[in-house]
This record gives C-alpha cells, sequence and structure tokens, in this order.
C-alpha cells in the first residue's frame, strides 16, 4: 500500500529556457493550469496524501504560494531543495526522513497522464505492498525515453535513451516502490552523464525479481512536457478535452471532494483564493 509520493520538480529546464530563467518550469502553463496540478492529480487519484515536492534552490516560496500545505487540497505538501540535478533517484536520498522506511511514489513534475482506465490502474498498483511497479506507454520515439522490452509478459531489460532499436515501450516518469529503495538507491553510482539512472534503480527490483509492470493503453494519453513542442502539445489537448466535454483535466478540488477530502466550504475558500478566473467558475460549478 503506498500513502506517500514524492514529486521530482527541479532541473534545469534548459530546452525551455528563456522560460525557465526565473521560474520552475513546472509552474508553466499547462493551457489554464501550472503544470504541477497535473502530476499532482495523478498521486491524488493513487489515493496519496502524504506529498513531498522537491524543488530548485529559491523556488520554495513560489510553490507554496499556490499550493501552500496542501491543506487546499485536503492533502498534506512538504518541500525540499535540490541544489543541483544528480538524477531521479537523488529523490529518494533527499527524502529519505520523509519516507521512513514506507513504500512510496515517485512522480515527475513534468510528466501529463491521462485518460481511460489509468485511475483504476493507479489505484490497484498502489496497493502493492512488495516490489516496484512501473508504467509503460508505446511511443513513436522511444530513443528520447528509458525503455522496457517485454518478453512473454515479463520485463526482459530496461535500457535508458537506447541510440539502437529495443522496444516501443517507454518507461513514464511514474514510478511505485517499496520501502527497500532508499536502500537500493544508496548502492547506485553515477553514470557516464554523472547522474544517478532511474534505470539502474528500477533494475535492482528487476534482478531481485520484484517488478511489476503496467501498460498504459490506447484509450490513454502520456506526454512530459520537457520542450516547447511538448508543452504546446499537451496544452491543446487539455484545451480541446476541456472545451468539448465541458469538463477540466486535474481540478485539485473536483478530485479531493470525490474522495471526501474536503468540504464545499474548502471549495469556496479556494474560489476566494484563485479570484475571478475560468478555474473558479468550474468550481462554482462543482
Ligand atoms: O519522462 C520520462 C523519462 O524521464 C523516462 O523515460 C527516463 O527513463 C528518465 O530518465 C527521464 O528522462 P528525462 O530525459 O526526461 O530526464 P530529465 O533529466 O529531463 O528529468 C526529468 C524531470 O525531472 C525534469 O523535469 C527535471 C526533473 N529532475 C531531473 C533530474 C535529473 C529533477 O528535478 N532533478 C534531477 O536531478
Amino acid at each position: 500500500m503506498i500513502k506517500k509520493g514524492i514529486i521530482l520538480a527541479g532541473g534545469y529546464g534548459t530546452r525551455l529556457s528563456p522560460l525557465t530563467k526565473c521560474v520552475n518550469k513546472q509552474l508553466l502553463p499547462i493551457h489554464d493550469k501550472p503544470m504541477i496540478f497535473y502530476p499532482l492529480s495523478v498521486l491524488m487519484l493513487a489515493n496519496i496524501k502524504n506529498i513531498l515536492m522537491i524543488v530548485n534552490p529559491g523556488q520554495i516560496e513560489n510553490f507554496r504560494n499556490l499550493l501552500g500545505n496542501g491543506s487546499r487540497y485536503g492533502i498534506k505538501i512538504k518541500y525540499k531543495t535540490q541544489n543541483k540535478p544528480r538524477g531521479l533517484p537523488d529523490a529518494f536520498n533527499l527524502g529519505r526522513s520523509f519516507i521512513k522506511n514506507e513504500n512510496v511514489a515517485l512522480i515527475l513534475g513534468d510528466n501529463f497522464f491521462y485518460g481511460q482506465s489509468l485511475t483504476q490502474k493507479l489505484e490497484s498498483s498502489s496497493q502493492h505492498k512488495i516490489g516496484a511497479t512501473i508504467f509503460l506507454k508505446e511511443v513513436n520515439k522511444p530513443e528520447n525515453y528509458g525503455v522496457a522490452k517485454i518478453q512473454k509478459n515479463k520485463i526482459k531489460n530496461i535500457v535508458e535513451k537506447p541510440k539502437k532499436f529495443v522496444s516501443n515501450n517507454a518507461v513514464t516518469g511514474l514510478y511505485f516502490f517499496d520501502k527497500n529503495v532508499c536502500k537500493y538507491t544508496k548502492k547506485l553510482k553515477p553514470s557516464k552523464r554523472g547522474e544517478l539512472e532511474i534505470t539502474d534503480l528500477i533494475n535492482e527490483y528487476k534482478k531481485k525479481g520484484n517488478l511489476k509492470f503496467e501498460q498504459i493503453g490506447r484509450g490513454a494519453i502520456w506526454s512530459d512536457a520537457g520542450k516547447i513542442e511538448d508543452l504546446i502539445n499537451v496544452s491543446n489537448y487539455v484545451r480541446s478535452v476541456e472545451k468539448v466535454q465541458g469538463i477540466k483535466i486535474a481540478c485539485l478540488e473536483e478530485i479531493a471532494l470525490l474522495k471526501k477530502w474536503i468540504s464545499k466550504d474548502t471549495i469556496r475558500k479556494n474560489i476566494k483564493f484563485y479570484g475571478n478566473c475560468e478555474y473558479s467558475k468550474y468550481l462554482k460549478d462543482l
């Protein structure tokens, strides 16, 4: 059972410069909300209420102005700074005192997930007590991601950004780990590019025969928003879905209300906090 989650929202955001010169990438807009709402909504959908947000130096105040301590959404948010990008598993070094020997989820702050049966997959995977679970999605350009080769319904191997074709199954930026994660992270050595690699960590679980996977099917979409092109594409996607269907993707209050984590009164307060905007109008209709 996973009750804790880390959102890794640091990094230089170089590919989005100059947008990222004075603001964390994860605070940039995806259509009508800051990017960080989307990964946060994924953790909330997985029933994770205890969250550690890892951000760049000097950015905690910005995140806190937006999300506070999480009480607006019926959750708990703590913040920590990563002074330089040392690789994704660094989240477990920085988060050791937060994790306290419990299972934990990690999601990258620039990852976007939406679609059919996703919530069900999140809920069922978060019940696993032992091992790690990764979420795979077929992509066009696997060389840009960590990829997993599947054979006989098992993961055969995982490779980070393979130069030669290995598989179309990208490892998305959402990972569920059991309480061994800090112990395994300690064993990792930086790769040639000088960072701890998430694929090495996942391979530790594989070696122990404790690696599961979920495939994100055709009815759902996944993208990271690390490049201008992706940022615009994901924004356009959210805009179309919201316009045609009259619903909002990643409305944190809607998820929290559905789960009975907040009252209508909290929503009224949140409307005052956001002010007169489209998002508030949607909250009024809830
Ligand atoms: O998006 C999924 C991919 O994410 C996976 O398929 C890859 O296996 C995984 O390595 C990662 O690849 P990226 O090339 O996207 O990693 P990047 O270094 O760009 O980091 C991803 C996000 O995490 C980015 O938004 C910045 C943040 N980050 C990254 C590092 C290395 C941090 O906050 N701290 C870090 O130390």
